[in-house]
């Protein structure tokens, strides 16, 4: 890796965001949420999850599956209610072998290939002879027909998977079940992992009504009291920000330009390939693409040099403000007066292992959210035990 030339004024004043520039993107957001909800054009899809908030009492044995772009988890879960579970079995994998054995996440992969690895890692969790109800976390835009049935609008996080876009996918799943003689357990539930960790959150804290992704991708979902909902916003495709030129940079060359705008500039995908960019414009050697990680900036962050260390503070503390900034506008939607308690429930390595950027959004927002580690897998657990309730 290139050592970063030393003057990053340029860089520190374009990512650096004023008061205004934080001002006006919550408003901008609060707008779009209005127009997304009235149907009008808005770069929110206001998704309706068709499931309310738990009591907390929700009880029962369930299989879920979290399926989120980088790995798969499938889990089995006992709700013991009293906002109490149990993972009793669980096991995770790479969508993208390391070795290079298999990719299930590019268009030369078939949807049915991917189910297919999905049924295979779901197989050693079961019991023979016994029913299962399965919730299943599908971390990508979906039209929610109801909370068992969800289609693919688009993928997301460089996904490109052949055959999936247009589907439904749990049809998808319960077919790759059947084929591996699983057909025992029905998936009866699919949510956004936005709506899982809002889900797992409010099963044991009345308060929470807001949950968000800071990981690999980004992504709000919020409780709306006056539909009776929880909404997947698909915030990452805001897009009414104060861009860079490495930012337009990164987008014209990702798999969907002029999607995913926020996400673009705010998610652990696409942090390493912003610093990559800012360096080579500053003169460093190029790198091929998406040769930095977001793990890199977290090692600089950590104890790297002078430069590198406040370039990713720079790339990072501008994450954190533009999310705070949309959570205001958020709260601003629901609770105009300031009147009630709101916990923001946030899951994703991003903002558990960024130096410092749990602490920026605390700062910004003027309180803490608060961390919800693996909420996306119980909260299928508790997807699927309120979509069988009302059966
Ligand atoms: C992407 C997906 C979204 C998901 C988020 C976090 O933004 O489109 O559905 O919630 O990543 O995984």
């Amino acid at each position: 890796m290139a050592t970063p030339a030393a003057d990053l004024t340029a860089a520190a004043s374009a990512l650096t965001l004023t008061p205004e520039q934080e001002a006006a993107v919550a408003a901008r957001f609060r707008a779009a949420m209005v127009a997304g909800l009235a149907g009008r054009p808005s770069p929110l899809k206001m998704l309706s999850s068709h499931l309310a908030l738990p009591g907390g009492d929700e009880r029962g044995l369930y299989l879920a599956i979290d399926f989120g772009g980088s790995n798969v988890r499938v889990q089995l879960v006992e709700l013991l209610g009293g906002g109490k579970w149990l993972v009793r079995r669980q096991s995770a994998a790479p969508l993208k072998d390391p070795a290079g054995a298999y990719d299930y996440t590019v268009a030369a992969a078939t949807g049915e290939q991917l189910f297919d690895f999905l049924a295979a890692r779901i197989a050693p969790l079961v019991d023979d002879g016994r029913d299962y109800l399965l919730g299943h976390t599908f971390s990508f835009p979906c039209t929610q027909l109801d909370a068992g049935r969800a289609v693919l609008i688009s993928w997301t996080k460089e996904i490109s998977t052949a055959g999936v876009e247009g589907r439904e996918v749990n049809a998808l799943l319960a077919a790759a079940l059947a084929r591996r003689g699983l057909a025992r357990i029905r998936p009866v539930a699919v949510i956004n992992d936005t709506v899982g960790t809002l889900l797992a959150a409010a099963y044991r804290d009345p308060s929470a009504d807001i949950a968000a992704i800071c990981g690999t991708g980004h992504n709000t979902c919020y409780y709306d009291a006056a539909r009776g909902t929880i909404i997947n916003m698909e915030s990452g495709n805001f897009d009414a920000l104060p861009v860079t030129p490495w930012d337009d940079a990164l987008d014209a060359a990702s798999e969907h330009p002029g999607a995913q705008r926020l996400e673009k500039m705010a998610a652990g995908r696409y942090l390493g390939e912003i610093a990559r960019l800012v360096l080579a414009a500053e003169g460093a050697p190029t790198d091929p693409p998406y040769s930095l990680a977001t793990a890199d900036l977290a090692a600089w962050l950590a104890d790297g040099d002078g430069p590198r260390r406040r370039l990713a503070a720079l790339i990072a503390e501008r994450s954190a403000r533009l999310v705070a900034a949309t959570f205001r506008g958020v709260l601003a939607h629901i609770d105009p007066g300031g009147k009630k308690k709101h916990t923001i429930a946030i899951d994703g390595t991003l903002y558990e292992k960024m130096p410092g950027y749990a602490g920026t959004m605390a700062a910004a927002l003027g309180s803490a959210p608060v961390l919800a580690k693996d909420g996306s897998g119980v909260g299928a657990a508790i997807a699927a035990a309120l979509a069988a309730s009302r059966r």
